[in-house]
């Protein structure tokens, strides 16, 4: 499974990046308005270039268009795409202007991923309209009485038993059971925040396991001493 960040902040991008192994980037319009207005840096394309300059150009970077009319965002994506990039993926909501466009993009070529999926059907959809991937929100999903991970293994599985080339992009996470549940069920790929990609490894008896070990050693050896000083 693809592991991305789902944030604009190149702050945040770069602490993770310089630890966790992540795959890419995703914004979406929300996210841009959050690092833009807090961090003063108001046109996105500021901030998306950074990010991929600091990212590279073979890693995915997924930026949402936000036009509502089809033709429009067709319009936007193609911008999008060729302001930022062989590998962006222009993120079109999963309705019904935003399936029109799919299919137009897509049939020429671009990387696109349907957004805003909350159900199987419309994952459905946008897997027929020809998209690389599409992103079901898992935790908006469960704060409406259903289960989000459910639904998204549902989606998973119907991309494979029609034959569709579509990945889930798992999104919207809220906590590292709802991830690890999809990465044991071998979803395409997941977008979270800094903060619960930095969960998956924080464990307090781990780290006092780890202590052990350095005090251990310096009993044996003095403070301050590795193996590569004694
Ligand atoms: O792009 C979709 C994802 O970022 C939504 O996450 O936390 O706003 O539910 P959230």
């Amino acid at each position: 499974m693809k592991l991305l960040i789902d944030d604009a902040d190149i702050q945040a991008i770069r602490r993770v990046y310089e630890y966790y192994p992540i795959d890419g980037v995703t914004t979406n319009p929300s996210i841009l308005a959050r690092v833009g207005l807090t961090r003063g840096k108001r046109n996105p394309y500021e901030l998306l270039t950074e990010i991929r300059e600091f990212v590279g150009e073979d890693a995915e970077l997924h930026v949402q268009a936000v036009s509502q009319r089809a033709e429009d965002m067709v319009e936007e994506g193609i911008h999008i795409a060729e302001m930022l990039g062989k590998n962006t993926y222009i993120k079109i909501p999963a309705v019904k202007e935003g399936l029109k466009a799919i299919r137009i993009l897509s049939a020429e070529g671009y990387r696109v991923t349907a957004t805003a999926i909350y159900t199987p059907q419309q994952a459905f959809l946008a897997g027929k309209a020809g998209v690389d991937y599409a992103a079901p929100y898992v935790n908006r999903i469960d704060n409406m009485g259903l289960d989000g991970v459910a639904v998204t293994k549902r989606i998973h599985d119907l991309f494979q038993k029609n034959g569709l080339k579509t990945q889930v992009l798992a999104a919207s996470f809220k906590n590292t059971r709802q991830l690890l549940e999809l990465v044991e069920y071998g979803v395409g790929a997941s977008t979270a925040t800094e903060t619960v990609i930095s969960e998956l490894c924080r464990n307090e008896t781990v780290d006092r396991a780890v202590h052990a070990f350095l005090e251990d050693f310096e009993s044996l050896c003095g403070e301050g001493h590795t193996m590569l000083n004694v």
